[in-house]
């Protein structure tokens, strides 16, 4: 059995089967939906067998707290993130720990989510989020709000880290990158899905066979813009002004090694996923949640005419962004109920024991299952299933153990975009709230989509410009 946990069992919900273990109680398509409904009465740690491979699951917010200490525990990659490294290799996300590539690559790229950073993204997050307000312009039914915030986002972080315009406001059809990508991604999933059934082995070949030419299509695409970019005579532009340009020109500080091409293909594909799905699974949550709470969005709407005043095109200054506080807490809100990336796997540095009892050692994991970690009413109260941005004011968030909501991670491997999508979410939420009035279908039951991150599904609102 793998991550077998030296035989140490923890409860489970009722019907395990022979060989396939708890697999009747997963919904395809919603695993993570499946684990909440199915398992929210087992205690704070509890397990799930899928064929030959345990997965242990941490749901309440003081074990989840004890095993984001730093100095005891560290990053694990789950079977999910494994099958991740086919696409994504050693890039950020998926690299293992003690990868020579990680270090490398996060001290590269640290100086590029810096304030004075963060200050030369700031006008290209308005770009975007015009062309987005220019596409809805004259739109006369709802608009479908997850594929909206994901167009808007793969392009901010595209133009932002690689000065890449996939076009997504102009073109029909998005550009053929972006199914590309999705299916190649698709694809690791369900690899990582079918890793322990067994005769998996032949049905894997099958699927990667058909998986090629997507995967080569994305690979060619990034090594052209690396390529193009290797090719740019010296001395033009400002080399160094994004994520790519800063991976190819500069070595590391003390040791001066470079990162190789196929690295930087790696990390190019992390940031477009990493940096896109979740912030705009973030936006559109929030979105949800203020057309279903009428205050909240009156409150968000008071913030947000008091800064930016009459002019409903106004557009917020980079210092502006950070008082935009309430939007802020709407957003904070919306990612502790549904935090877009929604786990993260621990392991320990050494053999230790958990406060429930149990032994862990080096190679055991546990997967912190945030929506849970989330709504444990130990921390959030009774109330803790609803939403109220108010739980993130000063006082109320006054003597919360900071490690109980982790919507970026933990530690040194926690989200290396964490300020850049938050700027971006807020200077986005912020204008869009200035502009128009938003309303959603009453009958819409909020529905989740399970990728790699949260989104809801099916959710339209009616956008009105508001006088
Ligand atoms: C609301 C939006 C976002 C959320 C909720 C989010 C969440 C997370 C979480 C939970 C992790 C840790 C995963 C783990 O421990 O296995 C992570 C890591 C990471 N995120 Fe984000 N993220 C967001 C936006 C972004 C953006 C905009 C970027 C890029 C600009 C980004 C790039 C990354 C990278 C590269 C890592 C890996 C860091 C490392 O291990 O060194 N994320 N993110």
């Amino acid at each position: 059995m793998l991550n077998d946990w030296s035989g140490q069992t923890f409860p489970r919900p009722t019907g395990r089967k022979p060989i396939v273990g708890d697999v009747g109680t997963i919904r395809p398509g919603s695993p993570l939906q499946s684990v909440m409904e199915n398992c929210g009465d087992l205690g704070p740690i509890f397990e799930l067998k899928v064929f030959d491979q345990k997965f242990v699951f941490v749901s309440s917010a003081e074990l989840a707290a004890e095993l984001s200490d730093e100095k005891r525990f560290e990053k694990a990659l789950s079977p999910a993130l494994l099958a991740l490294r086919d696409f994504a290799g050693s890039g950020l996300f998926t690299a293992y720990n003690d990868e020579t590539d990680w270090e490398l690559a996060h001290t590269l790229l640290m100086p590029a989510f810096t304030k004075a950073a963060m200050q030369r993204y700031h006008p290209i997050m308005l770009e975007v989020a015009r062309e987005l307000f220019g596409a809805w312009d004259g739109v006369d039914r709802p608009v479908d709000v997850s594929a909206d915030m994901t167009r808007l986002t793969l392009e901010t972080i595209s133009r932002s880290a690689f000065s890449t315009d996939f076009g997504s406001f102009s073109r029909e059809e998005p550009h053929p990158f972006i199914p590309a990508m999705i299916e190649a991604l698709r694809f690791g999933q369900r690899k990582g899905s079918l890793a322990t059934m067994p005769g998996a082995a032949m049905l894997m070949r099958r699927i990667e066979k058909r998986n090629a030419h997507h995967q080569a299509y994305v690979d060619d695409l990034l090594d052209g813009i690396i390529a193009e970019r290797r090719a740019e005579p010296t001395g033009t532009g400002e080399p160094d002004r994004d994520l790519l340009g800063i991976m190819l020109n500069t070595p590391h500080p003390e040791t001066g090694a470079r990162l190789n091409d196929l690295n930087i293909r790696h990390q190019i594909l992390t940031f477009l996923v990493a940096g896109h799905e979740t912030t705009s699974g973030a936006l559109s949550f929030a979105l949800y949640y203020l057309s279903r709470h009428p205050e909240a969005l009156a409150a968000a709407q008071a913030e947000v005419d008091e800064i930016l005043g009459s002019d409903r095109t106004a557009e917020p200054t980079f210092e502006q962004v950070p008082k935009f506080r309430y939007v802020r807490r709407v957003l904070d809100e919306g990612l502790r109920l549904w935090p877009t990336a929604p786990a993260y796997t621990r392991t320990p540095r050494e053999e230790l024991t958990l406060s429930t009892g149990h032994t862990m050692r080096p190679g055991d994991w546990a997967i912190i299952v945030l929506p849970m970690t989330h709504r444990d009413p130990a921390v959030w109260g009774e109330t803790a299933d609803e939403f109220d941005p108010d739980r993130f004011t000063v006082g109320r968030s006054r003597g919360r153990t900071p490690q109980t909501y982790k919507p970026f991670g933990t530690g040194e491997r926690a989200c290396i975009g964490r300020q850049f999508a938050l700027h971006e979410a807020v200077l986005v939420l912020a204008m869009l709230l200035h502009r128009h009035d938003i309303a959603g279908d009453p009958d819409y039951v909020l529905r989740i989509a399970e990728r790699l991150t949260l989104m809801p599904q099916g959710f339209e609102l009616t956008l009105t410009p508001r006088g």
